[in-house]
């Protein structure tokens, strides 16, 4: 089936967390995407400020998702973490991958962001400007393709001589403490001995 009329593109909100992790789950296969070292960068943080869309279709549903993260290439040097990039099979080659990567790069440079790196096709993303070479000097904390790690520079000489690890450097998620968990529990025993 072809839809026909065009997604709209906007910053997700939490309504649709859901129907971004069914997507994503759609394209990639749960346990394949959760097992990527790229989600090693990603778990239990939030994406950078302003740099997580949503793309919906007619009927209000997510059809494309994207988001980035931030990252230190190596010591000291800040940047962002692009993906998962995915568009539901319904509305593919239609230009929506590359509206999401154009919306995803201005935004990024408006921001005052310098680069951006991620692990993904080199024949796609070569057409938004990712080189393998500006990532030649790092590193990903798990196995990587190194033919598929790519960076872009947002700001001339952004990634010049980065070298070392690339580490998670977003906010972390607000997670119960174990303390408040417990309460939780002990909570829960006492309505059911009530
Ligand atoms: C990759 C993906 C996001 C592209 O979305 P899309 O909306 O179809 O992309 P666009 O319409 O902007 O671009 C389509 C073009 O990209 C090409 N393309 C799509 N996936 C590609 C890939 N993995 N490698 C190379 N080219 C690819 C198409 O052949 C088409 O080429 P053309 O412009 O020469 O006809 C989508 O196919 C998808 O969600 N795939 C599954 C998840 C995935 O693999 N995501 C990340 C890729 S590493």
């Amino acid at each position: 089936m072809l839809a026909t009329t065009t997604p709209v593109i906007s910053i997700e909100t939490e309504a649709d967390i859901a129907q971004r992790e069914a997507l994503l789950d759609l394209a990639f296969g749960r346990a394949a995407r959760l097992a990527k070292t790229s989600e090693r960068l990603r778990e239990g943080r939030k994406p950078a400020d302003g740099l997580a869309f949503a793309a919906h279709g007619p009927d209000g549903r997510v059809v494309g998702t994207l988001r980035l993260w931030h990252v230190s290439a190596g010591p000291d040097r800040a940047a962002l973490l692009l993906g998962p990039l995915a568009v539901h099979h319904w509305f593919r080659d239609r230009g929506l991958g590359r509206a999401l990567m154009s919306v995803a790069i201005s935004e990024a440079t408006r921001l005052g962001h310098g680069a951006i790196m991620l692990v993904g096709d080199a024949p796609y993303y070569a057409r938004f400007g990712f080189d393998p070479a500006l990532t030649e000097g790092l590193w990903l904390p798990g196995s990587f393709d190194r033919s598929r790690f790519l960076g872009l520079e947002l700001r001339p000489g952004a990634l010049a001589g980065a070298r070392g690890l690339v580490s998670p450097t977003g906010d972390v998620v607000d997670m119960p403490s174990l303390v408040e968990l417990m309460g939780q529990e002990e909570a829960a025993e006492l309505r059911r001995s009530a």
